[in-house]
Protein backbone atom coordinates (compact mmCIF):
# COMPACT_ATOMS: atom_id res chain seq x y z
CA UNK A 1 0.00 0.00 0.00
CA UNK A 2 2.66 2.46 1.04
CA UNK A 3 4.98 1.58 -2.07
CA UNK A 4 1.49 1.69 -4.46
CA UNK A 5 0.72 5.27 -3.11
CA UNK A 6 4.85 5.85 -3.86
CA UNK A 7 4.04 4.59 -7.12
CA UNK A 8 1.17 6.78 -7.37
CA UNK A 9 2.65 9.80 -5.99
CA UNK A 10 5.60 9.55 -8.43
CA UNK A 11 3.58 9.13 -11.31
CA UNK A 12 1.88 12.22 -10.27
CA UNK A 13 5.00 14.13 -9.95
CA UNK A 14 6.14 13.11 -12.90
CA UNK A 15 3.17 14.12 -15.03
CA UNK A 16 3.36 17.65 -13.08
CA UNK A 17 7.03 17.66 -14.49
CA UNK A 18 5.79 17.29 -17.39
CA UNK A 19 3.11 19.65 -17.61
CA UNK A 20 5.58 22.15 -16.31
CA UNK A 21 7.51 21.28 -18.94
CA UNK A 22 4.85 22.17 -21.77
CA UNK A 23 3.76 25.27 -20.52
CA UNK A 24 7.38 26.55 -20.52
CA UNK A 25 7.57 25.57 -24.51
CA UNK A 26 4.30 27.00 -24.62
CA UNK A 27 5.31 30.29 -22.86
CA UNK A 28 9.06 31.14 -24.49
CA UNK A 29 6.87 29.93 -28.03
CA UNK A 30 4.64 32.88 -27.56
CA UNK A 31 7.69 34.68 -26.19
CA UNK A 32 9.56 34.77 -29.59
CA UNK A 33 7.77 37.43 -30.81
CA UNK A 34 9.95 40.33 -29.36
CA UNK A 35 13.31 41.92 -30.67
CA UNK A 36 15.83 44.24 -28.83
CA UNK A 37 16.66 47.46 -30.52
CA UNK A 38 19.93 49.26 -29.66
CA UNK A 39 21.19 52.59 -30.03
CA UNK A 40 24.80 53.04 -31.11
CA UNK A 41 27.55 55.54 -32.04
CA UNK A 42 27.53 57.77 -28.47
CA UNK A 43 30.80 55.61 -26.87
CA UNK A 44 33.44 55.17 -29.14
CA UNK A 45 34.22 51.87 -26.56
CA UNK A 46 31.10 50.20 -27.38
CA UNK A 47 32.32 48.18 -30.01
CA UNK A 48 32.17 48.15 -33.94
CA UNK A 49 29.05 48.67 -35.64
CA UNK A 50 29.39 44.90 -37.22
CA UNK A 51 30.47 43.27 -34.15
CA UNK A 52 26.86 44.86 -32.34
CA UNK A 53 25.17 42.98 -35.36
CA UNK A 54 27.70 40.09 -35.47
CA UNK A 55 26.45 39.30 -31.45
CA UNK A 56 22.96 38.39 -33.08
CA UNK A 57 21.18 39.85 -30.39
CA UNK A 58 19.60 43.11 -32.14
CA UNK A 59 17.51 43.23 -35.08
CA UNK A 60 17.14 46.81 -34.73
CA UNK A 61 20.40 49.02 -34.47
CA UNK A 62 19.81 52.85 -34.56
CA UNK A 63 23.17 55.24 -35.46
CA UNK A 64 23.20 57.99 -33.01
CA UNK A 65 23.12 60.73 -33.97
CA UNK A 66 22.88 63.84 -36.50
CA UNK A 67 22.54 66.62 -33.20
CA UNK A 68 22.42 69.46 -35.68
CA UNK A 69 20.06 70.04 -38.78
CA UNK A 70 17.47 72.08 -39.84
CA UNK A 71 16.80 76.08 -39.94
CA UNK A 72 20.02 76.52 -42.43
CA UNK A 73 22.37 74.92 -40.36
CA UNK A 74 24.70 72.45 -41.83
CA UNK A 75 23.56 69.08 -41.08
CA UNK A 76 26.29 67.32 -38.76
CA UNK A 77 26.52 63.47 -37.57
CA UNK A 78 28.06 63.21 -34.09
CA UNK A 79 29.39 59.51 -33.33
CA UNK A 80 31.70 60.52 -30.79
CA UNK A 81 34.78 58.46 -30.53
CA UNK A 82 34.20 56.05 -33.56
CA UNK A 83 35.24 58.09 -36.28
CA UNK A 84 35.09 61.45 -37.71
CA UNK A 85 31.71 62.20 -39.70
CA UNK A 86 33.43 65.58 -41.14
CA UNK A 87 36.27 64.51 -42.27
CA UNK A 88 35.29 61.63 -43.97
CA UNK A 89 36.59 59.10 -41.24
CA UNK A 90 32.78 57.28 -41.23
CA UNK A 91 32.65 56.45 -45.02
CA UNK A 92 34.40 53.14 -44.34
CA UNK A 93 31.21 52.29 -42.33
CA UNK A 94 29.26 51.55 -45.56
CA UNK A 95 30.75 48.02 -45.64
CA UNK A 96 29.93 47.64 -41.81
CA UNK A 97 26.15 48.42 -42.64
CA UNK A 98 26.43 46.51 -45.60
CA UNK A 99 27.54 43.61 -43.51
CA UNK A 100 24.68 44.06 -40.71
CA UNK A 101 22.03 44.29 -43.81
CA UNK A 102 23.20 41.27 -44.60
CA UNK A 103 22.20 39.12 -41.10
CA UNK A 104 19.11 40.92 -41.19
CA UNK A 105 19.64 43.97 -39.15
CA UNK A 106 17.74 46.88 -39.76
CA UNK A 107 19.77 50.78 -39.08
CA UNK A 108 18.26 53.56 -38.81
CA UNK A 109 19.91 57.04 -38.34
CA UNK A 110 18.60 58.89 -35.14
CA UNK A 111 18.05 62.68 -35.47
CA UNK A 112 17.62 64.51 -32.41
CA UNK A 113 19.21 63.56 -29.02
CA UNK A 114 19.82 64.85 -26.11
CA UNK A 115 22.24 67.53 -26.75
CA UNK A 116 22.17 69.11 -29.95
CA UNK A 117 20.89 72.03 -31.78
CA UNK A 118 18.24 71.38 -34.44
CA UNK A 119 14.47 72.38 -35.14
CA UNK A 120 12.68 72.46 -38.21
CA UNK A 121 11.29 76.35 -39.49
CA UNK A 122 9.05 76.03 -42.06
CA UNK A 123 7.49 73.10 -44.21
CA UNK A 124 10.18 74.28 -46.96
CA UNK A 125 12.79 73.38 -44.07
CA UNK A 126 11.02 70.47 -43.30
CA UNK A 127 11.22 69.60 -47.35
CA UNK A 128 15.13 70.82 -47.32
CA UNK A 129 16.25 68.34 -44.50
CA UNK A 130 14.12 65.62 -45.80
CA UNK A 131 16.17 66.12 -49.26
CA UNK A 132 19.38 66.10 -47.51
CA UNK A 133 18.21 62.95 -45.38
CA UNK A 134 17.21 61.00 -48.40
CA UNK A 135 20.61 62.53 -50.19
CA UNK A 136 22.70 61.43 -47.97
CA UNK A 137 22.08 58.58 -46.25
CA UNK A 138 19.75 56.61 -47.80
CA UNK A 139 18.95 55.72 -51.22
CA UNK A 140 18.91 59.38 -52.98
CA UNK A 141 22.75 59.54 -53.73
CA UNK A 142 22.70 63.10 -55.18
CA UNK A 143 26.46 63.37 -56.35
CA UNK A 144 26.39 66.87 -55.03
CA UNK A 145 25.23 65.59 -51.07
CA UNK A 146 28.34 64.26 -49.10
CA UNK A 147 27.41 61.09 -47.91
CA UNK A 148 28.96 60.56 -44.17
CA UNK A 149 28.78 56.73 -43.63
CA UNK A 150 29.37 56.04 -47.90
CA UNK A 151 27.65 54.78 -50.45
CA UNK A 152 25.20 52.20 -48.15
CA UNK A 153 21.73 53.01 -47.87
CA UNK A 154 20.43 53.20 -43.79
CA UNK A 155 16.98 51.77 -43.90
CA UNK A 156 15.69 54.81 -42.68
CA UNK A 157 15.44 57.17 -40.01
CA UNK A 158 14.89 57.45 -36.08
CA UNK A 159 12.91 60.73 -34.41
CA UNK A 160 14.73 60.96 -30.92
CA UNK A 161 13.43 64.98 -30.71
CA UNK A 162 14.29 66.11 -27.25
CA UNK A 163 14.77 69.80 -27.73
CA UNK A 164 13.76 72.92 -29.70
CA UNK A 165 10.05 72.97 -30.87
CA UNK A 166 7.66 70.54 -32.27
CA UNK A 167 6.43 72.14 -35.21
CA UNK A 168 6.94 70.77 -39.30
CA UNK A 169 8.38 67.15 -37.73
CA UNK A 170 5.07 65.93 -38.91
CA UNK A 171 5.70 67.33 -42.67
CA UNK A 172 9.75 65.69 -42.46
CA UNK A 173 7.97 62.12 -41.84
CA UNK A 174 5.73 62.58 -45.02
CA UNK A 175 8.09 63.94 -47.45
CA UNK A 176 10.48 61.01 -45.51
CA UNK A 177 7.74 58.67 -46.59
CA UNK A 178 7.01 59.79 -49.80
CA UNK A 179 10.90 58.70 -51.32
CA UNK A 180 11.03 55.78 -53.14
CA UNK A 181 13.93 54.22 -54.57
CA UNK A 182 14.04 50.09 -54.63
CA UNK A 183 13.04 50.12 -50.78
CA UNK A 184 10.87 51.47 -48.37
CA UNK A 185 12.44 54.46 -45.85
CA UNK A 186 11.65 53.22 -42.43
CA UNK A 187 10.83 55.57 -39.94
CA UNK A 188 10.98 55.32 -36.28
CA UNK A 189 10.99 57.22 -33.21
CA UNK A 190 12.08 57.68 -29.37
CA UNK A 191 8.96 59.94 -27.74
CA UNK A 192 9.06 60.18 -23.87
CA UNK A 193 6.41 58.25 -21.97
CA UNK A 194 4.31 60.72 -20.97
CA UNK A 195 1.21 61.21 -23.44
CA UNK A 196 1.09 62.71 -25.94
CA UNK A 197 5.07 63.87 -26.62
CA UNK A 198 5.55 67.54 -26.07
CA UNK A 199 7.38 67.11 -29.19
CA UNK A 200 6.93 64.20 -30.92
CA UNK A 201 3.01 64.03 -30.54
CA UNK A 202 2.00 65.55 -34.36
CA UNK A 203 4.60 63.48 -36.12
CA UNK A 204 3.53 60.51 -34.17
CA UNK A 205 -0.44 61.40 -35.59
CA UNK A 206 0.96 60.90 -38.94
CA UNK A 207 0.08 57.12 -38.45
CA UNK A 208 3.13 56.89 -40.90
CA UNK A 209 5.96 55.21 -37.78
CA UNK A 210 6.96 51.61 -38.51
CA UNK A 211 8.09 51.08 -34.77
CA UNK A 212 8.30 53.34 -31.47
CA UNK A 213 10.17 53.11 -28.65
CA UNK A 214 8.97 54.73 -26.12
CA UNK A 215 11.80 55.83 -23.19
CA UNK A 216 10.04 55.07 -20.49
CA UNK A 217 12.83 56.44 -17.90
CA UNK A 218 14.11 59.56 -16.68
CA UNK A 219 10.06 60.27 -16.33
CA UNK A 220 9.23 58.91 -12.97
CA UNK A 221 5.24 59.04 -13.53
CA UNK A 222 5.13 56.61 -16.23
CA UNK A 223 8.27 54.44 -15.62
CA UNK A 224 8.73 51.68 -13.31
CA UNK A 225 10.13 52.19 -9.74
CA UNK A 226 11.27 49.78 -7.17
CA UNK A 227 7.95 47.94 -6.15
CA UNK A 228 5.64 49.34 -8.84
CA UNK A 229 4.89 48.44 -12.30
CA UNK A 230 1.61 49.87 -12.31
CA UNK A 231 2.46 53.10 -13.41
CA UNK A 232 4.51 51.55 -16.57
CA UNK A 233 1.62 49.08 -17.50
CA UNK A 234 -0.80 51.49 -17.37
CA UNK A 235 1.16 54.20 -19.51
CA UNK A 236 2.36 51.43 -21.85
CA UNK A 237 -1.33 50.67 -22.46
CA UNK A 238 -2.48 53.94 -22.83
CA UNK A 239 0.28 54.13 -25.66
CA UNK A 240 -0.49 51.26 -27.35
CA UNK A 241 -4.20 52.13 -27.93
CA UNK A 242 -3.80 55.62 -28.46
CA UNK A 243 -0.92 55.81 -31.20
CA UNK A 244 -0.71 53.78 -34.63
CA UNK A 245 2.33 52.46 -35.59
CA UNK A 246 3.34 48.66 -36.77
CA UNK A 247 5.27 47.66 -33.56
CA UNK A 248 5.58 49.68 -30.39
CA UNK A 249 8.68 48.74 -28.18
CA UNK A 250 9.36 49.07 -24.47
CA UNK A 251 12.44 52.02 -23.98
CA UNK A 252 14.54 50.75 -21.33
CA UNK A 253 18.26 51.81 -20.03
CA UNK A 254 20.00 49.00 -20.12
CA UNK A 255 22.47 49.57 -16.71
CA UNK A 256 21.52 51.44 -13.68
CA UNK A 257 24.35 54.21 -14.96
CA UNK A 258 22.64 54.38 -18.33
CA UNK A 259 19.86 57.19 -17.40
CA UNK A 260 18.81 59.16 -14.37
CA UNK A 261 16.03 56.62 -13.46
CA UNK A 262 13.97 54.06 -14.76
CA UNK A 263 16.43 50.81 -14.43
CA UNK A 264 14.17 47.99 -14.54
CA UNK A 265 16.08 44.82 -12.96
CA UNK A 266 16.11 41.94 -15.95
CA UNK A 267 13.94 39.24 -13.44
CA UNK A 268 11.63 41.93 -12.93
CA UNK A 269 11.38 42.87 -16.37
CA UNK A 270 10.85 39.34 -17.24
CA UNK A 271 8.56 37.84 -14.60
CA UNK A 272 6.52 41.06 -14.24
CA UNK A 273 6.57 42.93 -16.70
CA UNK A 274 6.96 41.57 -20.53
CA UNK A 275 4.28 38.31 -19.58
CA UNK A 276 1.35 41.40 -20.04
CA UNK A 277 2.91 44.36 -22.31
CA UNK A 278 3.51 41.33 -24.75
CA UNK A 279 -0.51 40.08 -24.87
CA UNK A 280 -0.61 43.55 -26.67
CA UNK A 281 -1.16 42.61 -30.65
CA UNK A 282 1.45 45.95 -31.27
CA UNK A 283 4.23 44.53 -28.83
CA UNK A 284 7.46 44.14 -30.78
CA UNK A 285 10.11 43.90 -27.97
CA UNK A 286 12.62 46.17 -25.64
CA UNK A 287 14.61 49.35 -26.80
CA UNK A 288 17.70 49.77 -24.90
CA UNK A 289 20.04 52.95 -24.53
CA UNK A 290 22.58 51.77 -24.97
CA UNK A 291 25.57 49.31 -26.95
CA UNK A 292 27.92 50.90 -24.06
CA UNK A 293 25.61 50.37 -21.21
CA UNK A 294 24.64 47.00 -22.41
CA UNK A 295 28.12 46.14 -22.30
CA UNK A 296 28.74 47.14 -19.20
CA UNK A 297 25.61 45.22 -17.40
CA UNK A 298 24.81 42.84 -19.80
CA UNK A 299 21.59 43.28 -19.85
CA UNK A 300 20.32 41.94 -23.95
CA UNK A 301 21.97 38.38 -22.21
CA UNK A 302 19.81 38.57 -19.05
CA UNK A 303 16.52 39.43 -21.58
CA UNK A 304 16.78 38.01 -24.96
CA UNK A 305 14.81 34.49 -24.15
CA UNK A 306 12.30 35.98 -22.42
CA UNK A 307 10.79 38.38 -25.27
C1 LIG B 1 19.12 73.11 -47.04
O1 LIG B 1 19.88 72.02 -46.52
C2 LIG B 1 21.27 72.14 -46.63
C3 LIG B 1 21.87 70.84 -46.22
O2 LIG B 1 21.60 69.89 -47.18
C4 LIG B 1 21.75 73.32 -45.83
O3 LIG B 1 23.14 73.44 -45.90
C5 LIG B 1 21.05 74.56 -46.32
O4 LIG B 1 21.41 75.65 -45.51
C6 LIG B 1 19.55 74.38 -46.33
N1 LIG B 1 18.93 75.50 -47.00
C7 LIG B 1 18.04 76.29 -46.39
C8 LIG B 1 17.47 77.38 -47.21
O5 LIG B 1 17.69 76.11 -45.23
C1 LIG C 1 16.12 79.75 -36.47
O1 LIG C 1 17.28 80.48 -36.23
C2 LIG C 1 17.05 81.84 -35.87
C3 LIG C 1 18.37 82.57 -35.72
O2 LIG C 1 19.42 81.91 -36.29
C4 LIG C 1 16.30 81.88 -34.56
O3 LIG C 1 16.02 83.21 -34.18
C5 LIG C 1 14.99 81.11 -34.71
O4 LIG C 1 14.35 81.04 -33.45
C6 LIG C 1 15.26 79.72 -35.23
N1 LIG C 1 14.01 79.05 -35.53
C7 LIG C 1 13.68 77.87 -35.03
C8 LIG C 1 12.34 77.32 -35.41
O5 LIG C 1 14.43 77.23 -34.30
Amino acid sequence: MASKSHQFNSLFLVILCLSAIGLSTARSKSGGSGGIAIYWGQNGNEGTLEATCATGKFPYVNVAFLNVFGNGSTPSLNLAGHCDPASGGCVTLSSQIRSCQKQGVKLMLAIGGGIGTYSLSSKLDAHNVSLYLWNAFLGGKSPSVFRPLGDASLDGIDFDIESGSSQFYDDLVRFLKSYRGGRKVYVTGAPQCPFPDRLMGSALNTGLFDYVWIQFYNNPPCQYTPGNTANLINSWNLWTRSIRAKKIFLGLPAATQAAGSGFIPADVLTSQILPIIRKSPKYGGVMLWSKFWDDQSGYSSSIVSSL
